[in-house]
């Protein structure tokens, strides 16, 4: 509430506002640091998958506000995704997750989907509990953390943890240091860019699904490791006709409402300068090309939003906009990555556990 009050009396009284206040939007959540010490070494941890060849840090990179940097994000071996890793900051505080809103309970159930979707980490959580117990590191942790023994309960509840902690910092629209090319750029995205109407309050997101217009992504369905991903997806999600489906359908998969096909949940606006290419299927490259296309009005869709029309911006304004685009950005989280302090350990495990089971 108090980020919004001071927006509006930025609008009010200029930018002696931003000048002279520092706000903390988004206050950090309690946080059990035991737990999540626990589930930062289980975020870099490539035992967390089927073959130990994917941790989850290979799609959500510390250094890129854990997103990847790939328009498309790469899966568990023999396939390739159909969708954008999203960065993770402040993802605790989202109400939906996935580009298509189909978890809705915590992230304690997104956890289990990353590790066990076998297009994802495919990974049976018994094993994997068991690789834990094999780890003198682990057990020791697990037990710091209150799980007791090593389960995949407490991995998933201590990855959550982690995740609670990834929260934006010091961009310049807390600390009151936006440029005033940003601050004029905060008027248009309030007024005659009608941006806040769906990129509303302290993340910048109403956390619903919209349609934009966005253009399919082409390469889902020329590349067949890809394609074969979106078709067990779109199989398993019970949309019918799924083998000659040529569009990502976005939000529909779950509500299946023709006019809910192709809408995608508003991202968050926060850290962008880390998180490029955009969009549920990284087919807009940088935040200038995103400025261009909502000054054209957005795509074209049959189901798009009405409030996008074309904006008539002059050059200057899309510098603006972009420019307050990019202050929404704060420190990486690069610092922040965890080193291995035993690197090669996870390969030997798994070689043990085959030898068990011969
Ligand atoms: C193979 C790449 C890959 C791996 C490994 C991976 N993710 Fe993801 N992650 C994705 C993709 C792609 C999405 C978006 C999927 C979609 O929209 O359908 C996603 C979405 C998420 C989200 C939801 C973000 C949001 O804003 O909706 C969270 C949280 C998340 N991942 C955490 C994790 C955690 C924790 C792990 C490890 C247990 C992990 N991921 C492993 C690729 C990956
Ligand atoms: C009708 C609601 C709506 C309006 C109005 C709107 N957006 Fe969006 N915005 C979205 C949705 C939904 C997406 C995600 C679409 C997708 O993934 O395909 C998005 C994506 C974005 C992205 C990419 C973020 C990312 O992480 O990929 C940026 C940047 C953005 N919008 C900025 C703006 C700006 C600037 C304006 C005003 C000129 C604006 N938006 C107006 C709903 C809206």
């Amino acid at each position: 509430m108090l980020f919004r009050t001071l927006v509006a009396g930025a609008l009010i009284t200029g930018s002696s506002v931003w000048a002279q206040e520092a706000v903390t939007p988004l206050p950090p959540f309690e946080v059990n640091p035991a737990q999540a010490e626990l589930g930062k070494r289980l975020f870099y941890d490539a035992r967390l998958s089927g073959d130990t060849s994917l941790s989850c840090s290979s799609c959500h990179q510390a250094d890129k506000a854990f997103a990847d940097g790939e328009a498309l994000s790469q899966a568990y071996s023999g396939g390739a995704h159909f969708r954008n890793a999203p960065g993770l900051a402040n993802v605790g505080y989202r109400a939906a997750w996935l580009h298509d809103g189909k978890l809705g309970t915590n992230l304690n159930d997104v956890a289990r989907e990353m590790i066990t979707e076998t297009f994802l980490m495919n990974m049976d959580m018994r094993i994997m509990q068991e690789r834990f117990k094999q780890d003198p590191v682990y057990v020791d942790m697990f037990a710091a953390a209150g799980y007791g023994e090593p389960s995949n309960g407490g991995a998933r509840n201590a990855l959550q943890e982690f995740l609670k902690t990834i929260i934006s910092r010091n961009a310049p629209v807390d600390t009151g240091e936006m440029s005033e090319s940003a601050q004029r750029g905060q008027v248009l995205f309030q007024g005659k860019g009608q941006c806040a109407t769906c990129h509303s309050g302290e993340r910048f997101t109403d956390d619903r699904p919209h349609n934009i217009g966005v253009p399919n992504n082409p390469e889902i369905w020329s590349d067949p490791m890809r394609h074969s991903v979106f078709v067990t997806y779109a199989k398993f999600m019970g949309v019918e006709n799924y083998m000659n489906i040529r569009e990502d359908l976005g939000a529909y998969v779950r509500t299946h409402q023709e006019e809910t096909k192709r809408s995608f949940l508003t991202p968050s606006l926060r850290e962008l300068t880390y998180t490029a290419p955009y969009m549920h299927n990284g087919m807009i490259a940088t935040l200038q090309d995103v400025v261009d296309f909502y000054d054209g009005g957005g795509g074209e869709d049959l189901n798009k939003d009405r409030i996008l029309q074309p904006l008539g911006l002059i050059s200057g304004e899309k510098d603006d906009l972009v420019a307050f685009l990019q202050a929404l950005s704060g420190d990486s989280f690069e610092t922040e990555a965890y080193v291995w302090p035993d690197a090669d350990f996870g390969y030997q495990l798994i070689e043990d556990w085959r030898n068990v089971n011969n």
